[in-house]
């Protein structure tokens, strides 16, 4: 990137105006202290976001509008925009699978990863994509998600008799994360894919504000600012020219999921094929819900439109409610794993909405300069906002007849690395533990006896979901991993 150059001050008199005018020229407090570069930077910083569109979305995302007094009406999700892996004909799920296959073998599917996640919970200071979960081969999470890849590639050429076929792998970063992101992928050769192959981008960021409303400080000539949320994804393909990349290439077909989730089936087959055959812009994957009370959010369909709602907002009784066509089975089931298909045409319209999806508040504790003394302080409490986009937010824009949902196993296909190790839930022994188990169960699937009391890591580029383990029939496996050609 280019140094930034000192402003005029004619250049800097219209930017404080501006500033002025919507009240936060607090972040010129230390303008006269600052060495000529530092100037350089704040100014490049500062001229990167409009304050009056920032005092808009602060104020929006502290007030949200209310439902006009009036309760939603919630529903699940009609029937004919559902699909459920559990109880599917084999032979649905089969034709998904050949046809995602043969989409993925015309070189029409894209995958989109978003990392650019601070991942403050697990603790890690590496991005978490690099993170060892403890498998027997200390396999990063990058790099069994670009297994993934290369096999369901090679999967795709061999149905289709080619030589070669390409899924690009687009990585969504952010300030924070994008250096280490690079220099890892870097290091590692890719993984084993071609570089060019691999689009490592960067989504946007917002100032953090105090909570009195007030763009922060982090430090005398530097604004405080955090990643704008898993939904800056769709201004960030934008920016970051990547839609053009993708229409370059021919793609039609895009897989969206989150770094955390060590089962992803990245650019699955069956729910390329799923969400084709529908002829939908947007699909999810869902796992059920495990009780009424587990704290996660759910796909609905509220006032008519597909959308998300936290469990917070759902009544309890209503959380409660079994559905009348399978009894013993929660009604409102469908929960939310951050699991999405896009249709390419979709993604080609998000110029015409993105700057209209709402802004979320998380408070947290952001580290500011002392406007009296310019020190940095570290807050014990939160001490302001960070402002988020979700990434599906996006579902309401949606008519019903072009959204649709498709029901996974979670032990099949969900295992998030949220905490740090020791938690107990959501953290790297979980992830482990689900990795190793779903490998021993597809080896006893295929007939094996397996001994290996913690499981078994079956290499991505062995097995892509379960198949190819036809030769272990017969064999015991008392490794804890096996590779088999
Ligand atoms: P989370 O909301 O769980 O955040 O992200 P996180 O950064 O992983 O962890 P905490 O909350 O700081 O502990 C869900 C997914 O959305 C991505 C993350 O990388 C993860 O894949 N994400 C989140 C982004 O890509 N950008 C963001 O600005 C925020």
């Amino acid at each position: 990137m280019a140094t930034p150059q000192e402003p005029t001050p004619e250049q800097v008199s219209e930017l404080k105006a501006k500033y002025t005018n919507a009240a936060q020229d607090q972040v010129f407090t230390f303008w006269d202290q600052l060495s000529g570069s530092e100037k350089a930077s704040l100014y490049q910083q500062l001229s990167g976001f409009d304050p009056l569109y920032i005092n808009t979305i602060t104020a929006k995302a502290l007030a949200p509008v209310a439902d006009d007094g009036k309760k939603a009406s919630l529903e699940p999700l009609p029937d004919s925009a559902l699909a459920s892996i559990l109880d599917s004909k084999p032979q649905d799920i089969d034709r998904w699978y050949e046809a995602g296959l043969d989409l993925i073998a015309a070189n029409k599917v894209a995958v989109v990863l978003m990392a650019g996640g601070q991942g403050t919970r697990l603790g890690s200071s590496a991005p978490k994509g690099c993170f060892d979960i403890g498998l027997p081969s200390h396999k990063s999470l990058f790099q069994i998600q670009a297994e993934r890849i290369r096999k369901v590639e090679q999967l795709a050429a061999k149905k289709a008799g080619v030589s070669k076929v390409t899924v690009p792998w687009y990585v969504m970063t952010s300030g924070p994360t994008r250096g280490p992101t690079e220099q890892f992928f870097k290091e590692n050769g890719y993984f084993g894919l071609q570089p060019e192959n691999v689009v490592i981008f960067e989504q946007g960021v917002l100032p953090c504000i105090s909570n009195d409303g007030k763009i922060l400080l982090e430090a005398k000539g530097r604004v405080a600012v955090a990643p704008d949320g898993n939904g800056g994804i769709y201004n960030a393909l934008v920016e970051a020219q990547v839609l053009d990349d993708m229409k370059k290439r021919g793609i039609e077909h895009i897989h969206a999921y989150c770094v955390d989730n060590c089962l992803v089936k990245v650019a699955d087959p069956v729910f390329i094929g799923f969400s084709a055959e529908l002829n939908v812009d947007i699909a999810t994957k869902v796992v059920r819900k495990r009780n009424a009370t587990e704290s996660v959010g759910l796909i609905v369909c509220k006032n008519g439109k597909p959308d998300v709602v936290e469990y917070s907002e759902i009544d309890p009784d209503v959380a409660a409610e079994e559905d009348p066509k399978q009894p013993g089975v929660l009604k409102f089931r469908a929960a939310n794993i951050v699991n999405h298909y896009y249709s390419f045409r979709f993604l080609e319209s998000i110029p015409e909405w993105s700057k209209n999806l709402p802004h979320h508040v998380a408070r947290k504790k952001i580290p500011y300069a002392d406007l009296q003394s310019g020190e940095t302080v570290k807050p014990s409490k939160p001490n302001g906002i960070k402002l988020e986009q979700f990434v599906f937010d996006v579902f309401p824009l949606l008519e019903l007849s072009k959204f649709a949902s498709l029901e996974v196993r979670r032990e099949d296909e969900f295992s998030p690395l949220k905490n740090a190790a020791g938690t107990g839930e959501d953290d790297p022994d979980t992830s482990r533990r689900d990795i190793m188990s779903q490998g021993a169960r597809w080896l006893k699937e295929a007939g094996a006896i397996v001994e290996s009391s913690e499981g078994v890591e079956v290499p991505p580029l062995t097995s892509y979901a379960g198949e190819g383990l036809e030769t272990s029939a017969g064999k015991v496996i008392s490794d804890n991993t096996v590779t088999i050609s």
